[in-house]
């Protein structure tokens, strides 16, 4: 089973200046996407390039069946660094500082010789990450309710399609023959990776804003990830399913992206249609 993946051009206008703590007012929040922003443009193009590789691996008759599907999640990755880039200017603009980005740099060399299967496998694991956030995000609008209407669409139509894209990678690992520990492996690398440079980014991000010693940046914070609907408190479930051997991400429901995707289409146009 493949998935139809369509690449959506964005309405909205990222020229403009955006304010301070464009979410709600409130500093933590504001930090821990600013932080996620900033790891978009060189991670999404990493996911691009592990997936042009695992596509030469593939068999001739395995790479005619992905091709369509591949080819738009490259159109929306490709999309989401393009806005990303734009919002990250302002944040550079704004006296942040991305250092997320340099060690994302000075890691991806390691993959350059390594075997298609492990850059497949390293990507379907981070994009396991982003589609539970995103998920987590659909579900629990509040965190985005009170946020500029620009970037409260850019979150919204990111997570819808890192929801809709969310077996690409997956699948691409499994028709490569790719097994379940080395699966499980990089899951699990991913995730000290990736908890370590979000959590560095944001207090890095609250440094930068002055906010870093504030109560109620930390208030904001616990109820944010501990709270009631918290981030982590919700998350885990869907993050140790991967563990599973019988896990795919389809067994996730999707309902929340397609909803918010048909409701919003008047912000963005459809490439190609
Ligand atoms: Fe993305
Ligand atoms: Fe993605």
């Amino acid at each position: 089973m493949t998935t139809d993946l369509v690449v959506r051009r964005l309405l909205i206008d990222l020229e403009a200046d955006i304010p301070r703590r464009w979410c709600g007012g409130d500093a933590f929040r504001t930090a821990l996407f600013n932080a996620l922003s900033m790891s978009f443009p060189l991670g999404e193009q990493f996911f691009i390039d592990s997936l042009r590789a695992g596509m030469k691996q593939l068999p001739d008759d395995q790479r005619e069946r992905f091709a369509k599907e591949v080819q738009g999640f490259i159109g929306q990755e490709a999309t989401h660094r393009r806005i990303h880039g734009l919002f990250n200017a302002h944040l550079d603009k704004q006296g942040f500082t991305n250092a997320w980005e340099k060690r994302i740099e000075k890691r991806t060399p390691i993959f350059d010789e390594v075997d298609a299967r492990h850059l497949v496998a390293a990507t379907a694991a981070t994009e396991h990450f982003t589609a539970i956030l995103a998920e987590w995000m659909l579900r629990n609008t509040w965190a985005l309710d009170d946020a500029e209407p620009r970037l409260r669409t850019m979150w919204m139509w990111h997570a819808s399609e890192e929801s809709e894209h969310r077996s690409t990678a997956f699948d691409v690992y499994q028709a490569l023959g790719g097994n379940h520990e080395w699966r499980v492996k990089w899951f699990k690398n991913v995730t000290v990776l990736f908890i370590t440079d979000v959590t560095r980014q944001t207090l890095r991000n609250l440094w930068d804003d002055g906010a870093l010693f504030s109560l109620k940046t930390w208030r904001s914070a616990w109820t944010y990830l501990f709270g009631k609907c918290g981030l982590v408190r919700e998350t885990y479930g869907p993050w140790k399913a991967y563990l599973r051997e019988d896990f795919h991400p389809r067994q996730q429901d999707d309902q929340l992206s397609r909803d918010w995707l048909q409701a919003n289409a008047a912000q963005f146009s459809v490439v190609g249609k």
